[in-house]
């Protein structure tokens, strides 16, 4: 049996607009993530990516569903209470906008060690300063950063400060929410190696959401793409690029730049037209481990 992290089932997540008006952002979801593996999370702009990861943080109250971590169900109130803190410290979630999610008018030394200082835990390396030193180090940032503000760095730099953060939890599972998604093209690179460097060395799980499939390619183990609050296609990296079953899969790839100038001219933009979506219908298993939408009459 797999060694699951985390299960995710049936989640469905709306938000109720006016009385009479409800979007679905999320819609009957299930998928696992197991131990040490990076998941990738793919789908268009309001696909339900970020609401996917705010139920599983504990952000978001699902409207119906089920999510466990470490066989524990976060969205039980009474379980939450009784394991809060290991859910808030081994669970830690990295934003796409580094800028807005760390404080100001904080020295990145205090911002490192804030999380420590809430949960009280008691730096492994003597003190909170040293801890600070220790993490940025580990994300490739040396000392004279402790005592910058977030403003006087660039946003590669901020990511990695972020995710030092993070790592001065000793954390099990990272949900990574577009992680690279506003960063300049030549740093998105930098953070990816990263995130597969940090992950080999501390052998912990990730949910790396993304919005364009070349960004997961090189990184992730497994890819789920979404489309509209649902699942259409779930499979090993590998083979999700070699044999892609779902046409909006198919539409994803399509979107991928090709190195070579000549083939990158011709390359054929296709469009995934969503009236064909095929509402009424449900993920198959077609081989191990590939799982696929598949309409009702088919
Ligand atoms: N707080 C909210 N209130 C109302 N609608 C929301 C809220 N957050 C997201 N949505 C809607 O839910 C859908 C999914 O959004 P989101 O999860 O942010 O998608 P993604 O992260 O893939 O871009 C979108 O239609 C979005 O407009
Ligand atoms: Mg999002």
């Amino acid at each position: 049996m797999d060694d699951l992290i985390l299960e995710v089932q049936h989640l469905t997540h709306q938000f109720r607009l006016t009385k009479n008006l409800v979007i679905k952002a999320v819609d009957d979801l299930s998928f696992q993530i197991r131990r040490g593996e990076i998941f990738g999370l793919v789908g268009e702009s309001g696909s339900g990516k970020s609401t996917v990861a705010r139920c599983i943080m504990n952000i978001y109250q699902p409207s119906s569903g089920r999510i466990f971590y470490n066989g524990i169900n976060v969205c039980d109130p009474k379980e939450f209470r009784k394991h809060k803190k290991i859910l808030q410290t081994s669970r830690q979630l990295i934003f796409q906008d580094s800028a807005s999610s760390l404080n100001g008018r904080m020295q990145v030394a205090d911002i490192i060690g804030e999380p420590m200082e809430i949960h009280h835990i008691k730096p492994p390396r003597g003190s909170l300063r040293a801890e600070a030193e220790f993490q940025l180090h580990s994300v490739g940032l040396d000392k004279s950063y402790l005592n910058k503000y977030p403003t006087e760095l660039s946003g590669g730099m901020r990511q990695r400060v972020a995710i030092a953060r993070a790592l001065s939890m000793e954390p099990e599972l990272l949900v990574a929410d577009e992680p690279i998604a506003s960063l300049d093209v030549s740093i998105q690179a930098q953070i990816i190696n990263l995130f597969k460097h940090l992950q080999a060395e501390h052998d912990f799980s990730i949910l790396f959401i993304a919005h364009d499939l070349s960004v997961v390619k090189y990184l992730c183990d497994r890819v789920g793409v979404m489309y509209r609050g649902k699942l259409v296609e779930v499979a090993q990296t590998k083979e999700l690029f070699s044999s892609p079953k779902h046409p909006y899969t198919k539409t994803l790839l399509s979107a991928i730049p090709v190195p070579d100038p000549r083939r990158e001219r011709t390359r054929v933009l296709q469009e995934f037209d969503p009236a064909l979506f095929e509402w009424d219908g449900k993920l198959v298993e077609i081989s191990p481990d590939h799982l696929v939408w598949k309409g009702g009459n088919q």
